[in-house]
């Protein structure tokens, strides 16, 4: 092209562009057309003056290029715009031929009308893009006009693009947490100039604390949460910002919630046929919840009865339309949106329908004078209330008939078959809901059964690791088919294979053993009857077998059990029992008592803990060893504190914890007496009354307790003088039993009393609580009332260090009891009491 011009004068524009902006003002840039009309001025006067130009992208803009024509007679002239950089004109314009424009500019530049205030080469481009900023120059050339003189420097221009700022990347709307999750909100936005991103959460600028958890990051667009705080949850915004505007996003960070069911599905009761409808909405954060429903424990979907009358709407409700008599059953919609455990919930569907027969056998037989059944085959909810039934078309009144009985699920029982209940028989059964009609047609026939050729004997007796051949054979009534054989152990047990065979009716066993030991039944079956012989099979030379019906009786301290004999083993054999039995719930080895007299099956275990769960087990022994043991009984013994009656050991026992001399022998006083308790001032005033019998033989007392089974001496071999009938006993805990023996010693041997047995109110550890928030307020008397105790009394006794520390506590556990006060020394009297030579007193050791 001929009207290139020479742009080599960029030093010149470069001076320019530095001094237009700095003339103007910034607001330059909002309103062009504005600008324009203050520069075309400028323009027309020099034509080297470039322009500035803001524009917004998008938007567009008119170039005002006014054309000075030469003795300002209008004359031809071509309109081309340059954009710097590129070798094409982007805008080529002459008179009607058509314009020209540049690559990229298509469709977006055109030489504003003549009729609008610009000057005529002014162009208007159109959709800004950031790539249009640069310098654009207006060239008019005359075409009649010798070049040199029309060779006129173009005016110049130049675009600046501002874009308002627009998000690339945000963060979701909703972003569920989990409480100490770590999350990063991601802002970026472009723009120019470059936008700056702000951060508020819940209209409050958010503050990157060094500290905090919240940081801002990648200039500002990342806002980071290591570890999200109940105070973290909220709306966060993030605002781009420049000159040319703001925009914002929010996301708001909300804790996730498992789903919930809010209208759980109820029970229902429908009619067959008609449309079922179980709800099961949830609400959830996130809310994109699955409901699996399932019936009986399977999936709705697999139910293949289901298959064309199920749906499941939108909101997760189970529709069957219609319903049908097996819809029964437990409906389960299980409903979850990932977090947490699935919720759950269930309803029964109920469906009733008239009571029907499901099937109806053609012939059927019953036994000659024996007893039989005509069987009808029904469904029906609800249940079956009556079953109407004709013979020969006729209503059949059972309820008149002697021998026939129409049992509970409708079928009928004849209790003696004769040949005149043979017939046509139909039956209809009714229910609440009516019925749906009759059976079909039952051929009655009445035939002979089979009947026993050969029957086992008895009994079989064998002895272990010999065989038996037990014989049996049956044959059918004419016109009937031959039974079929079968053996069978009574109990159900499986008979064992491996050594058992089977030619037509006689089985053999080999090699038996103690667990073949039993009934066996030799079952002949045809079409007719079914019948039964039984046999025992005995095995001798066993180990016993286990003792059954064990019964237990329990007080506070004993059990009576008693049981009945398993198989001993044979004839020859007798059994022996060993009891075996422990606390339920410890890891303690079983204990194990010997029954005697030998060959007893009952036995009374002493010494039992009470309110206590025991377990028990017997096994019988014979001359061959150890049998089998027998199921676990459990019995409680009693509750003391249930039990008024004073319960006494039986003196003639003790398994364990022996408190009698059995070892020495030797003349013994008679058992002290009436041994009783009180509580008095300074603790428990235990007494007693002398032996009766033998009373010359009494050398001294001593005393035992125990709280649990082991007995203790509370007397800790101090011999109490014969003429003592009383002892104090302190320290005994509230709340608990304690027993009580007291010996009656010769020289060489005792005699106890009956036990006794005392509980402790829990009111003395009450008290002794209510003591100790006493002596939390006076807590310097008590301060004093202790070392006083520690000083003058604990001190003073040489005891275990385990029993003196118990002490100081007692002490002041007593003394607090007593008001108070500040006592000097004990409140009974050491001295006071040998003085008396009545009673001494003692503390109890601490219980383990
Ligand atoms: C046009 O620009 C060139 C280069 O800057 C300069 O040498 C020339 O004088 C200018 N012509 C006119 C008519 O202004
Ligand atoms: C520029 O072109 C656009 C699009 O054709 C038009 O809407 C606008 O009015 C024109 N501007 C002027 C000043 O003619
Ligand atoms: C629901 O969405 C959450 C988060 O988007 C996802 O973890 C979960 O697995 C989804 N749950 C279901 C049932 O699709
Ligand atoms: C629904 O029916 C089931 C089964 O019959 C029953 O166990 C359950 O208690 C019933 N629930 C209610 C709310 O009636
Ligand atoms: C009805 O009950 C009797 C006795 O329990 C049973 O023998 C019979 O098979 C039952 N009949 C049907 C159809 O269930
Ligand atoms: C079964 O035992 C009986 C009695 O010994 C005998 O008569 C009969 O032939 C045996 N049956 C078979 C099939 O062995
Ligand atoms: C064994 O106990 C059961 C029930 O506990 C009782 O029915 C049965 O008669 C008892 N057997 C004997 C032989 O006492
Ligand atoms: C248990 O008590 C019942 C009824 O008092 C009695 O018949 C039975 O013989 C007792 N059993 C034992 C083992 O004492
Ligand atoms: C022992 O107690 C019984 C009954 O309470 C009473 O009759 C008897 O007199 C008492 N004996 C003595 C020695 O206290």
């Amino acid at each position: 092209m001929g009207l290139r011009l020479d742009l080599d004068h960029v030093s010149s524009l470069t001076i320019a562009s530095f001094i237009i902006p700095y003339i103007c003002s910034t607001s330059v840039s909002f309103f062009v057309v504005f600008i324009l009309a203050i520069f075309s001025e400028l323009a027309h006067s020099s034509s080297q003056n470039a322009m500035h130009i803001t524009a917004i992208l998008g938007e567009s803009v008119v170039f005002n290029c006014p054309v000075e024509f030469p003795g300002d007679h209008p004359v031809p002239y071509v309109l081309q715009w340059e954009k710097k950089g590129q070798d094409i004109p982007i805008f080529i314009w002459y008179e009607n031929y058509p314009t020209h424009s540049g690559v990229g500019y298509e469709g977006r530049v055109s030489r504003v009308s003549p009729d609008s205030p610009y000057g005529l080469a002014s162009l208007n481009l159109t959709n800004i893009k950031e790539s249009d900023q640069g310098w654009y120059e207006c060239n008019v050339v005359f075409l009649n006009r010798p070049p040199s003189s029309t060779n006129k420097n173009g005016t110049w221009f130049h675009l600046d693009v501002h874009a308002p700022p627009r998000f690339v990347v945000t963060p979701e709307e909703i972003i569920y947490v989990n409480l100490g999750d770590a999350i990063i909100l991601n802002c970026q936005a472009d723009g120019t100039p470059a936008p700056e991103i702000f951060w508020f959460k819940d209209e409050h600028p958010v503050d990157p604390s060094p500290t905090g958890t919240i940081g801002i990051f990648n200039e500002g667009t990342e806002l980071r949460i290591s570890s999200i705080r109940h105070e973290d949850i909220g709306d966060y915004t993030c605002i781009a910002r420049n000159g040319e505007g703001q925009i914002s996003h929010t996301a708001r960070v909300i804790i996730a919630g498992a789903a919930v069911i809010m209208v759980p599905p109820m029970n229902q009761t429908k009619l067959e046929g008609e449309k079922l409808e179980f709800p099961c909405g949830a609400k959830a954060l996130p809310g994109n919840v699955t409901i699996l429903w399932s019936k009986d424990g399977q999936p709705v979907r697999e139910v293949t009865s289901l298959e064309t009358r199920l749906s499941i709407k939108r909101d997760g409700t189970l529709v069957i339309n219609p319903v049908s008599g097996d819809d029964s059953g437990h409906y389960k919609c299980e409903v979850s949106n990932g977090i947490g455990d699935p919720q759950v919930a269930s309803a029964f569907l109920n469906v009733e329908y008239p009571a029907k027969v499901t099937y109806t056998p053609t012939v059927q037989y019953l036994p000659f004078r024996l007893g039989g059944v005509v069987q009808c085959y029904i469904k029906a909810n609800p249940p079956l209330q009556y079953v109407t039934w004709t013979k020969d078309k006729r209503l059949l009144e059972p309820y008149q008939t002697k021998d026939i009985i129409v049992m509970n699920n409708g079928s009928l029982l004849f209790t003696r078959v004769n040949q005149n209940h043979q017939g046509k028989y139909t039956c209809t059964p009714y229910n609440v809901q009516g019925t749906q009609g009759s059976s079909g047609h039952m051929e009655v026939l009445v035939r002979k059964p089979p009947t026993f050729t050969i029957e086992p004997q008895n009994v079989y007796q064998r002895k272990v690791g010999e065989s038996v051949e037990m014989y049996c054979d049956a044959q059918e009534a004419e016109g009937t088919q031959k039974p079929k054989i079968e053996w069978q152990r009574k109990d159900g047990q499986q008979l064992p294979k491996n050594r058992v065979r089977i030619y037509s009716g006689n089985i053999t066993i080999d090699s038996l053993r103690r667990t073949d030991f039993g009934y066996y039944q030799c079952v002949a079956t045809n079409e007719v009857a079914t019948i039964v012989a039984t046999t025992q099979l005995v095995v001798e030379g066993t180990q016993p077998h286990a003792p059954y019906n064990i019964t237990v009786n329990t007080t506070e301290f004993n059990a009576a059990v008693s049981w009945l004999p398993g198989y001993s083993g044979g004839p020859d054999y007798k059994q022996e029992y060993t009891l075996w039995y422990r606390e339920v719930g410890t890891i303690a080895d079983w204990s194990r008592v010997a029954v005697t007299p030998i060959g007893s099956t009952s036995i009374i275990i002493n010494n039992l803990k009470p309110s206590t769960l025991y377990e028990f087990q017997i096994v019988g022994k014979n001359a061959l060893g150890d049998g089998m043991l027998s199921k676990i009984v459990t019995a409680k013994t009693a509750d003391p504190l249930n039990t008024s009656v004073r319960s006494v050991e039986p003196s003639k026992t003790a398994t364990t914890n022996s408190f009698q001399s059995d070892a020495k022998a030797g003349p013994r006083p008679g058992p002290p007496r009436n041994v009783s308790i009180h509580e008095v001032d300074s603790g428990f005033l235990l007494t007693w009354a002398a032996p009766q019998e033998r009373a010359d033989l009494l050398k001294y007392y001593t005393i035992l307790y125990r709280t649990d089974r082991d007995w203790r001496d509370l007397t800790k071999n101090t011999k109490l003088r014969a003429d003592e009938t009383k002892y104090i006993v302190k320290n005994m805990v509230g709340g608990r039993t304690y027993y009580f023996r007291v010996l009656a010693h010769s020289n060489s041997t005792y005699e106890s009393s009956e036990e006794f047995k005392y509980f402790v109110p829990a009111r003395v550890k009450q008290k002794a609580v209510t003591a100790g928030v006493v002596g939390g307020i006076l807590f310097f008397i008590v301060a004093i009332i202790l070392s006083i105790c520690a000083v003058k009394i604990c001190n003073k006794r040489k005891r275990r260090k385990q029993e003196k520390a118990y002490n100081m506590v007692a002490c002041r556990i007593t003394d607090a009891r007593n008001g108070g006060q500040i006592p000097t020394v004990r409140q009974v009297p050491l001295n006071k009491l040998a003085e008396s030579h009545t009673y001494r007193d003692f503390s109890l050791e601490l219980a383990p």
